[in-house]
């Protein structure tokens, strides 16, 4: 690292305590000391994305973890959940144990997310916790990754005061966690391995997965559409598809193995394909070869309004194992906000969108993610996205108050709503999601669904609860059997966010996929 890295990596300005400032990294600055840059991290290149199936456990690190026991906390979207499963896979591969407890555990991981500050909050609050427990015992590692290690300004503050971390490695490095693994038991420093810019595919690593039921298969990584307000492409850099054959097979092998719902996740799955420059094929293409493979269930998140195209509508309107549920965050329902938002669709357009959507797939349900109190946001441009709520008829959604995010275009723009404002408008907003919901919930009375049953209630064995395909949860009494079966349940009532109802009896095979 030269000494103009060094200046922007933060470590050697200003404003860090005399501990940070003064402790010597030079001994590791060529090796593991590579921090983030949100400036690197904003660039788009036009390199070739190179694909690797060649990863492998290097011998020397084989055996690490013999005797181990490792324990990682995850925050956040389904993608951290799913990276979560894969690092699980390289501790195993490297002979550690899992944990759920943080007093059993030789390394503590905190998979991080930093889609809002109060996110980010947490992570800082569960770092001070584990604080006692590596004075107590400073043999345990503690570590961060995920979203919050690809800021700069976390890990300077991470840097200046929470010296109980020991590494810090960032979203595109996980498969070079054996290494960092290593160099955390060698140093006495902070390990710290943060790319900012990287465009590769790693094909083959090795998973955990949560579950033997429903399944996560990532279909691409990064998000290139740079919404004024949001993090996620600094975090994840740039858009890049898996190609279509590796992730059939992935998906053919989940089905073998029993698997009966998977999850195609991407920060903007309608974008899948546009990188590649030797075939056109994009998310339709992928989801109409998918209805073929023998699996009970298949959905996507998340879409982008601006490229869900036709031929995608299409395909889903063929029904089979593409459930009638589709995840579509609006944000707002004021083009003038839309607009400093840099979605690039109006709320006429949006409305449009939705439409097509209806008229292709009747019954169709819709939800949505909305930010209220963005810079600027006036009374009449909130209540524009309240109409649109209605006109839309969305069943549920997750509701934000913005957050600005250091780094994003928005965070430069003046945070000029006040908090009590922007807490009303999500209260009244809140208030029409529950009651929307409850509005979706009314017609399943007296109906019959069809459910994946995933698991015993928390409270009562003898209660199960699943979801049908619409994303409805369902709770209903049955043998403890049928989890992980598909079965029928007679709707007896309906609250406002789940149902209540009476276990019919299995689903058969062909009817599942009729
Ligand atoms: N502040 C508040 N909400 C945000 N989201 C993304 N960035 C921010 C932010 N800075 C919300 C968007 C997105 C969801 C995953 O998180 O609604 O769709
Ligand atoms: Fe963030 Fe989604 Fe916009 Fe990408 S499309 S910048 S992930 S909100």
């Amino acid at each position: 690292m030269n000494e103009e890295q060094r200046l922007n990596s933060g470590l050697l300005k200003p404003g860090l305590s005399k501990s940070a400032e003064e402790k010597d990294y030079s001994h590791y600055f060529e090796s593991v000391y590579t921090p983030p840059s949100l400036k690197d991290a904003r660039k788009r290149g036009q390199e070739e994305i190179k694909y690797h199936d060649d990863f492998k456990i290097d011998e020397r690190f084989i055996g690490m973890g013999k005797g181990r026991k490792f324990l990682i906390r995850t925050y956040g979207c389904q993608m951290n959940e799913h990276d979560t499963e894969v690092m699980a896979g390289i501790f195993m591969g490297l002979g550690y144990e899992p944990t759920d407890t943080v007093e059993d555990a030789n390394i503590i991981l905190l998979n991080t997310c930093a889609i809002r500050e109060n996110a980010e909050n947490k992570v800082f609050g569960e770092l001070g916790h584990l604080k006692p427990l590596k004075q107590r015992n400073p043999d345990v590692l503690i570590g961060v990754c995920g979203c919050m290690s690809q800021e700069e300004s976390v890990v300077n503050k991470i840097l200046k005061t929470y010296d109980q971390v020991d590494m810090i490695f960032g979203t595109h490095n996980i498969h070079r966690l054996p290494h960092i693994l290593h160099e955390a038991y060698m140093s006495k420093e902070m390990v710290i391995e943060v790319w900012s810019n990287e465009g590769d595919i790693i094909e083959n690593l090795p998973k955990v997965r949560h579950g033997n039921i429903k399944a996560w298969v990532n279909i691409m990584y990064g998000c290139d559409k740079f919404c004024t307000y949001c993090i996620v492409p600094y975090t994840r850099g740039k858009e890049r598809s898996r190609r279509p054959a590796d992730i059939i097979q992935e998906i053919r092998q989940l089905a073998a193995q029993g698997y009966q719902e998977i999850t195609l996740l991407g920060q903007n799955v309608n974008a899948y394909g546009k990188d590649f420059d030797d075939v056109v094929y994009g998310l339709g293409d992928l989801m109409d070869d998918l209805r073929k493979i023998d699996i009970a269930r298949v959905r996507f998140t998340t879409s982008h309004p601006r490229d869900f195209d036709d031929d995608l509508i299409e395909v889903l309107a063929k029904g089979g194992n593409l459930v009638e549920h589709i995840h579509l965050p609006v944000q707002s329902g004021s083009s003038a906000i839309l607009k400093i938002m840099g979605r690039i669709y109006t709320r006429e357009e949006f409305l449009l969108l939705v439409r097509k959507i209806k008229e292709a797939i009747p019954g169709v349900a819709l939800t949505t993610d909305i930010i209220v109190g963005f810079p600027n946001e006036t009374d009449e441009q909130f209540e524009e996205t309240m109409t649109l709520y209605e006109e839309v008829g969305f069943e549920t959604a997750f509701t934000y108050i913005y957050s600005p995010r250091d780094g994003t275009p928005a965070a430069k723009m003046k945070d000029n709503i006040p908090m009590e404002v922007k807490k009303a408008r999500l209260q009244r907003l809140n208030q029409l999601v529950n009651d929307y919901s409850a509005k979706a919930m009314k017609p399943y009375e007296g109906e019959i669904v069809e459910v994946l049953v995933e698991g015993a209630s928390k409270r009562n064995d003898e209660v199960l609860a699943g979801y049908t395909r619409k994303s409805k949860l369902v709770n209903f009494k049955a043998p403890q059997s049928v989890i992980g079966k598909l079965v029928n349940v007679k709707i007896t009532a309906a609250k406002t966010w789940s149902l209540d109802g009476e276990f019919l009896g299995v689903v058969e095979k062909e009817e599942v996929m009729s």
